[in-house]
Parts: structure tokens; C-alpha cells; sequence
């Protein structure tokens, strides 16, 4: 039966041909901009006049009915409150924007749309009178089963570190504090309470933390969520070498740390050890506390030292002058900047005899099968989940675009039923004839497939969930001509089918405007530019992490033994080919790479060089190409992996246009923490530049020594 147009769409206040795009990224982040001698010097005057009462309540979450973290102001000497809300897909105070997926703005390689996207955070959060915003949330994939994959950045700490510094620049531009999280080493939802992530300093500085120094160093993030797990055996909220040693000592954090919710596990190791504030509620940071400066097990400076964190940072932020307060949303620029990110987030992985983009005067009738093709995937679950205003599902999308042009034959792939099982008229087994039926009788078949990510819970397996890779080969079999789009937090396994189907594209979560996006990809008013910021793999196997002792950890301790070698470091380091490459990411365009060019051939330990590429676009469309870098350190006295992304550039071009770009390589590109010296290092010896489309489509090599 073909589908009608009209009942699908859920409101159409996105239809006008052009919104006026709001610039929301100010011009100049709030913090450090103020003088800051004379911030600590009003802090100094109003510590003085604070009660030791007054104090401890600034320490401590007062639960308040509709809030996700809130310490009350002190009116008597004009403290305003502060109000904390996730984060970090969307504002979740209330209804209100669904941006697509962290995961799905890493896939877009784009600095500037993370400051964006920051910004739009920012600007919801500050509308609906909140002021501090629980993100980014910067933790690594680790284990691919994780249920929070979708809130990260992906696999690699310079991708999540860029992206991250980007993105906290964007919120605090709006005068919100960002609170990046979870500090550290927070990469499983299985006994994410009390398991100890056993990783060494090595590992630790060179791909968990690095998201985290960006944070503090390049963007001033406001505030550090401390995480639920412990490190090393010590838990997170209160390990003296994470928050004390690294944090606020080596990286000069002058923000305060709040323990994740319910992560506090004592008041006195705690408050020595560097954790500033618990949250929710006040079980160790409220008498406890008070009794422990009273006992002198707390001594006073380490009290006046969290309140001069928080109020330092508020002021710094102008909450004096603008307590937070509710005002108008302009959700139309926020609808604009989401479905632009999720757009850019889009990942072609496989187009074969460019099958892609669909020419709709070519189709009579498309079959769009799934369980989900008619509801939108507006994200994951858990505290980034976000209940939008407004959503679109890919059905409701594509029937809007194709209009009477082409007929819609859509089948509801009902999941949960056993394919296996016998009486095919009652069971699935009808089901899968049935959707083999039409995508048979139909000229073209789009599948929409996709998973269920969310905290609190790993997923079972990497594998599609409710027997969609049946349905997947099923339909594929019956028409060859058939799309799979994969709306999915984390890489999935593809190997049942992605042989036999010739175009395949990774939407993530793309947010509430899901279905336009897609469309828009799937017609070619996109020109997909994503690139995959994690790896798939042809097997589980193939990624490692595979013992109970790496994950999910054996009496409450998982192993860091496979050390900095996780993502593509542990593929290339093994030789393993991924089914897809970190990185990879087709276009409907093509792109040449020629004359690399190295600003110097031989440098110092401590000096820096650029390099120089040229891109130029030899299709027929416009598109972007994300030109990637990565480093080799040939000989080196620690294992190294083979290649490390050091830098990236995302750039868009006509037809025949070229572009040189400037990568510029610090000293940081070339070094390596060595645990034994307790710092990083460069050692002297040739290192290779390769510059390319994928982690795996290497276009230019270079060589350069360090001398
Ligand atoms: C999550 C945090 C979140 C907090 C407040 C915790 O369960 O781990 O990411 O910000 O809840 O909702």
C-alpha cells in the first residue's frame, strides 16, 4: 500500500526555506578575560565573612525537586546559586533540543561545529537558568560493548581532545560553566560504581587523560566531574594522584571538582585528597564535614581553598552580576545548528557503482524497512537522553521529500521475535517474507537498523540487536539494490551482510531531526563528510580487550593490559584489517592529495614544523574532505604504535577547486610519556608524517629527524 505523506510528519516548523542562522558563539569566552588579581581579592573579602556553615553548604548539592544538581546561593552576602544540568546531548532541564550524539559531532572532524554546537548548549542551558553544564563528556572507547560510547568522542585522545576543547570553548563563550567528565578512566557501565580501572601512568597520561588536559589547558573549563570508578584502586572522587598531583598541580586547574552523583565515598580522604564538592546531596560533604574542620582532620585552608575554586570561577563567569535566570530559546537557531552537526556527522562507509545519492526520477518505488523507520533515534539513554520538542522520523522525512514522485512500500520490522522459530505466519520468520516480499517488488530497498546505548548498562554484545541482521540479509537477497543506514552509538558488526550490500551509512544518533538528515544524505542535499572516530571491526575478537580481566574485570579490578595500544593503534599494532578504519568516510565527491611538504627536515627535541598538502576536488560536486595526519616515531626506546593522529583539517571544496593546508605539528605531536622520567619526552631519531583519507587510505608520506 503506498504510504501517505502527511501523517508522518509531526510538525513542520523547520520547512520555511531559510532561518536566520544565530551567531551564537561570542566573541570572547568570559573566563580569564576578567582581571584576576582582583577576583582574588573579592574572594579573599567574602571568605573572610563567611561562616564555616556557609562554607560547607557551598560544598555539598541541596536536592531540589526538578533539578539535577543545585547548591543554593547565600543571599546575606550576594551569592548567587548554582544550577547544574546534563549534558551533554542537550539541555535536559525539561523538554528542550535533541542534538545528535557527542559521537556523532566527533564524526564530523570539525573544530568549528563543536564550538557551535557548544555554544547552542550553552545558550539553552543559560536560557532555561541553569548555569553549570554536565559535559562534555570526554572518556575514550575502550571496551566497544560500553553503553556510554555514544556520549564520547571515540577511540582516539587527539580527536576527543580537540573536539572536547572546542566544544567546552563554545559553552563557557555563552557564560555557562562546562563540567567535563568522567575524571578518569570511566569506560564501562558493568560495576561502574566500584570496579578499579588498573591502568598504568603510561597509558593513563597518553590516552585517558589527554581530553582532560586540553580541557583545563586550551579551553579553561570552569569545572571536572570526578567519575564513579576508582583508578588503581582508589576511587575516583577521592585519588590524591589524579585530582591533586595531575589536575591541580601539574596542570594548573584553578576550577573545582564535583564527584559524579553519588560518587562520594568519604569525607575526610575525600576533602584532603582534592574533591571539592559532592553531589547530590550532602551524605560526607555536609556535618561530616563540619565535624572533621572541628576535629582537625580538615584543616581550614583546604575548606577555604574549595570556596575560593567556586567562587573564584563564579566570578569569573559574571554569576555575581547574572544570577542564573530563565529566558526565551530561540529553538529554531538551536534546530539549525543540530541538524547541521548531524548532517556533517553522517559517514558513508561503503557506496558501491555509487549507488548513492538516490536519483528519485530513476525510482518508482522503495521499500523502507526496520522497526524503528518511523520513529526518530533522538539519542541514547541514561542522563544524556533528551526529550525533544519536536522529532522527525526517517519515514516521515523521506515521505515529505519524495511526494507523489515515487511510492513508499513500508514494512515494520517488529523486533524480538525468534526468525528461527517455526509457524511463520505468527513469528518473525512471516515477518522477514514478508519484508523480503517488498523489497523484492520495490525498485530500491533502505533499511534502517539500529541499537539501544545507554548508561547504566553495557550492551550485551557488538552484534544488531532484535534479529536485524537477518532482516539485513533477507532483504538484501531478495533485492540486491538495497541501502542500509545505521543509526547506532558505536561501531556495530557487519560482517553478515555488509559484503552484499552495496551502500551503507553510519547516522549515529542523529538527534531530532534524524529523518531529515538522512534523507538529505540519501538524495544528495548532503554530501556526506563524516568521518568514523571509532573502528569497526570484521570480529568482536578482532578488537581485543577480550579476557574477564580487561573487561569486565575480575573481584572488582580490570586490567589496563593491553595499554595504549586500543582502537587502531591495537589493529595496526596486531596487523588486523577493520572491517571499516578509524577515520574513514566517503563522499559523493572525489579528492586528490599532492605536494606534501615539510616545513623543515630536521628539528630539535622542543621545536616545532608545519606541513603542507594540497587538496584539490576532482568530481563533480561540492563536498569536504577531512585531510588526517598522523605521526610514526620510527625507532623509539618504549613500543610505540604505528601511526598516531596528530592533526587534522576538515575543508570544503567546488568542483575543481584546490586548497594547500597548514598542519602545524607541536612538540607534544612527537612525544611520549615516559613513566620512568615521570614526564614526556622526544627522543631523538627519524620520524614519519603520513597524511591521508583514513587511518587506512595513507595518500603522502614524509620523514623528518629530531636531532
Ligand atoms: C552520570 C553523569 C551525570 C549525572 C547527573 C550520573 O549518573 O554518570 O554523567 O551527569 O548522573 O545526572
Amino acid at each position: 500500500m503506498p504510504f501517505s505523506r502527511r501523517s508522518f510528519l509531526q510538525q513542520s516548523m523547520f520547512t520555511a526555506a531559510a532561518l536566520a542562522h544565530q551567531n551564537a558563539v561570542a566573541k570572547s569566552s568570559s573566563i580569564g578575560s576578567v582581571n584576576s588579581q582582583s577576583i582574588e581579592a573579592r574572594v579573599d573579602a567574602l571568605l573572610q565573612r563567611m561562616t564555616p556553615e556557609e562554607k560547607i553548604q557551598m560544598l555539598h548539592g541541596a536536592r531540589r525537586r526538578g533539578f539535577i544538581g543545585y547548591i543554593p546561593g547565600i543571599a546575606r552576602l550576594g551569592i548567587p546559586e548554582l544550577a547544574l544540568t546534563d549534558g551533554p546531548a542537550g539541555v535536559r532541564h525539561g523538554t528542550g533540543t535533541a542534538f545528535p550524539a557527542p559521537v556523532a559531532l566527533a564524526a564530523t572532524w570539525d573544530r568549528s561545529l563543536a564550538q557551535e554546537y557548544g555554544a547552542a548548549l550553552g545558550a539553552e542551558t543559560k536560557a532555561k537558568g541553569q548555569n553549570i553544564l554536565l559535559g562534555p563528556m570526554v572518556n575514550i572507547v575502550r571496551v566497544p560493548e560500553g553503553g556510554r560510547n555514544f556520549e564520547t568522542f571515540g577511540e582516539d585522545p587527539y580527536l576527543t581532545a580537540q573536539m572536547a576543547a572546542a566544544e567546552i570553548r563554545g559553552i563557557q563563550s555563552q557564560g555557562v560553566l562546562a563540567e567535563v567528565k568522567h575524571y578518569a578512566a570511566n569506560n564501562q557501565e558493568k560495576q561502574r560504581q566500584i570496579v578499579s580501572a588498573d591502568v598504568d601512568e603510561r597509558t593513563l597520561r597518553e590516552i585517558y587523560l589527554p581530553a582532560f588536559e586540553a580541557a583545563v589547558k586550551d579551553a579553561n573549563v570552569g569545572s571536572v566531574m570526578a567519575a564513579y570508578n576508582k583508578v588503581n584502586g582508589v576511587f575516583a572522587s577521592e585519588n590524591v594522584h589524579l585530582l591533586k598531583d595531575i589536575l591541580k598541580g601539574e596542570w594548573g586547574f584553578e576550577g573545582f571538582v564535583v564527584s559524579d552523583w553519588g560518587a562520594t565515598h568519604s569525607t575526610i580522604v575525600a576533602a584532603n585528597n582534592g574533591l571539592d564538592i559532592e553531589m547530590p546531596g550532602d551524605a560526607f560533604f555536609g556535618d561530616k564535614l563540619l565535624a572533621a574542620i572541628k576535629d582537625g582532620k580538615v584543616s581550614q585552608s583546604i575548606i577555604d581553598d574549595k570556596v575560593r575554586r567556586i567562587l573564584r570561577i563564579m566570578m569569573r563567569f559574571g554569576f555575581f552580576e547574572r544570577p542564573p535566570k530563565p529566558g526565551p530559546i530561540d529553538y529554531r537557531a538551536q534546530a539549525q545548528v543540530a541538524r547541521r552537526v548531524a548532517a556533517a556527522g553522517v559517514v558513508l562507509l561503503k557506496n558501491q557503482d555509487n549507488l548513492l545519492p538516490l536519483d528519485l526520477n530513476r525510482l518508482r518505488s522503495i521499500a523502507v524497512i526496520g522497526p524503528y523507520a518511523d520513529r526518530a533515534t533522538t539519542g541514547g539513554g541514561g542522563s544524556a537522553r533528551m526529550s525533544p520538542l519536536v522529532s522527525v522520523s526517517p519515514l516521515g522525512a523521506l515521505a515529505d521529500a519524495v511526494g507523489t514522485r515515487t511510492v513508499l512500500r513500508f514494512l515494520k520490522f517488529v523486533p524480538g521475535n525468534d526468525l528461527s522459530k517455526s509457524d511463520p505466519a505468527t513469528t518473525g520468520a512471516g515477518l522477514l517474507a514478508d519484508a523480503m516480499q517488498i523489497a523484492k517488488e520495490c525498485d530500491l530497498a533502505l533499511v534502517f537498523a539500529r541499537d539501544f546505548e545507554t548508561e547504566g548498562d553495557d550492551r550485551a554484545g557488538i552484534s544488531l540487536p532484535d534479529e536485524q541482521d537477518e532482516m539485513i540479509s533477507g532483504v538484501v537477497k531478495a533485492n540486491p539494490r538495497t541501502v542500509v543506514v545505521l543509526n547506532t552509538g558505536c561501531m556495530v558488526l557487519v560482517n553478515r551482510w555488509a559484503e552484499a550490500v552495496p551502500a551503507i551509512l553510519q547516522a549515529w544518533y542523529p538527534g531530532q531531526d534524524d529523518g531529515r538528515v538522512i534523507t538529505d544524505v540519501l538524495l544528495g542535499n548532503t554530501n556526506p563528510s563524516g568521518k568514523l572516530p571509532i573502528s569497526f571491526p570484521h570480529t568482536r575478537a578482532d578488537i581485543g580487550i577480550a579476557t574477564a580481566e580487561q573487561y569486565p574485570g575480575v573481584e572488582g579490578r580490570g586490567a589496563y593490559s593491553e595499554g595504549i595500544f586500543i582502537g587502531y593503534r591495537h589493529f595496526d599494532k596486531e596487523n588486523i584489517a577493520p572491517a571499516f578504519p578509524f577515520g574513514h568516510g566517503l563522499s559523493y565527491t572525489t579528492f586528490d592529495y599532492s605536494n606534501l611538504k615539510l616545513s623543515r627536515s630536521r628539528i630539535k627535541p622542543g621545536e616545532s614544523l608545519s606541513v603542507e598538502v594540497q587538496i584539490k576536488n576532482i568530481g563533480r560536486r561540492e563536498g569536504a574532505e577531512v585531510v588526517q595526519l598522523y605521526i610514526q616515531d620510527v625507532q623509539a626506546s618504549l613500543p610505540r604504535p604505528v601511526k598516531e593522529l596528530k592533526g587534522f583539517e576538515k575543508v570544503t571544496l567546488r568542483p575543481g577547486q584546490a586548497k594547500v593546508l597548514r598542519i602545524d605539528l607541536d612538540s607534544r605531536s612527537m612525544s611520549f610519556y615516559d613513566p620512568a622520567q615521570k614526564r614526556w619526552i622526544i627522543e631523538p631519531g627519524q620520524f614519519k608524517v603520513l597524511v591521508g583519507s583514513s587511518s587506512r587510505d595513507i595518500r603522502l608520506t614524509g620523514e623528518f629527524e629530531v636531532v
